[in-house]
């Protein structure tokens, strides 16, 4: 079920956009990389491929808990020639485990795409990955913004729903990020990138597809069988989507963004 209305190369491409040309690095040395919930490497990979433009040799440090989004990394990484020249160090680990480890490398980039939603922490992994970064490192964080709708929709559920600390919850946004950075002096850019789900299948009854996309929207397990918070859900969508043909399509809106570790700041 294509749910997405925008093309993976694009998305990609958005990535590959915003990671910074002039990376500092010591000449001679490898450039350092942490990823963070790196998944099956498709926007790794783009990000890596943007980087090697400028840089010959590239270290580059896999954070991911999931065995088989590293498996399909590996297979992604065996068939792209063009990684050659990255050298690749696994860690089959949350960040929460990973943080834990006594490390003293420090990074030249340290990217989380879409995954700070899912740590125990969000301010206390941002404080670790700030951590680790070089002085005149970059630190690039993408999450859904509450402007868009899907992170609103975020933000509804909370409201509704939740209970303790949000940001310690799938709820959190972008805005939970820049208001973290804000409070601690460190200066960022942003950019956002805007794409529309094809809900209509959750509004069809009975539909299986529908009811695994409300799921995964809603983040909540058989949803459909909580009543009231599929109501809240499937209201909020409708109000923040538009129709086009036969189609309703709500808009997700992704925020990047780049913080640069200065030096005397930091
Ligand atoms: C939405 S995917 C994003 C994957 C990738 N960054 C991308 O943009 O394609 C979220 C990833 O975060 C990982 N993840 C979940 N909990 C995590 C945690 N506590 N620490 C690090 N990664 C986590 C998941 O296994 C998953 O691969």
């Amino acid at each position: 079920m294509a749910v997405v209305e925008t093309r993976k190369d694009m998305y990609q491409m958005s990535y590959e956009a915003n990671i910074p040309d002039c990376t500092l690095c010591e000449p001679g040395a490898d450039l350092r990389v942490l990823g963070i919930g790196s998944g099956s490497g498709e926007t790794d990979s783009a990000i890596l491929k943007k980087l090697l433009q400028r840089h010959s040799s590239v270290y580059n440090r896999v954070v991911e808990p999931s065995g088989e989004m590293i498996g399909r990394y590996k297979a992604l990484v065996r068939e792209d020639t063009s990684l050659g020249a990255v050298r690749f160090d696994w860690r089959q680990q949350t960040a929460e485990e990973y943080f834990q480890t006594k490390d003293d490398t420090k990074f030249h980039l340290i990217h989380a795409v879409h995954v700070l939603y899912h740590v125990e922490d969000l301010d206390a992994t941002l404080r670790n990955m700030w951590g680790q970064l070089e002085d005149g490192g970059y630190m690039f964080v993408t999450m859904q913004s509450g402007k868009g709708g899907w992170g609103g929709l975020r933000h509804k559920l909370w409201e509704k729903f939740g209970l303790g600390d949000r940001l310690k919850t799938w709820c959190s946004t972008s805005g939970d990020v820049k208001q973290r950075l804000d409070t601690r002096g460190i200066s960022y850019v942003t950019s956002l990138d805007t794409n529309n789900i094809n809900v209509s299948e959750c509004f069809k009854e009975n539909s299986e597809n529908g009811k695994l996309l409300l799921d995964f929207l809603t983040h909540t397990p058989y949803v459909s069988s909580e009543a009231e918070i599929k109501a809240m859900a499937l209201g909020y969508i409708r109000g923040n989507s538009s129709s086009v043909d036969d189609k309703i399509l709500f808009s997700a809106m992704s925020e990047v963004i780049l913080a640069l570790k200065n030096c005397a700041k930091a």
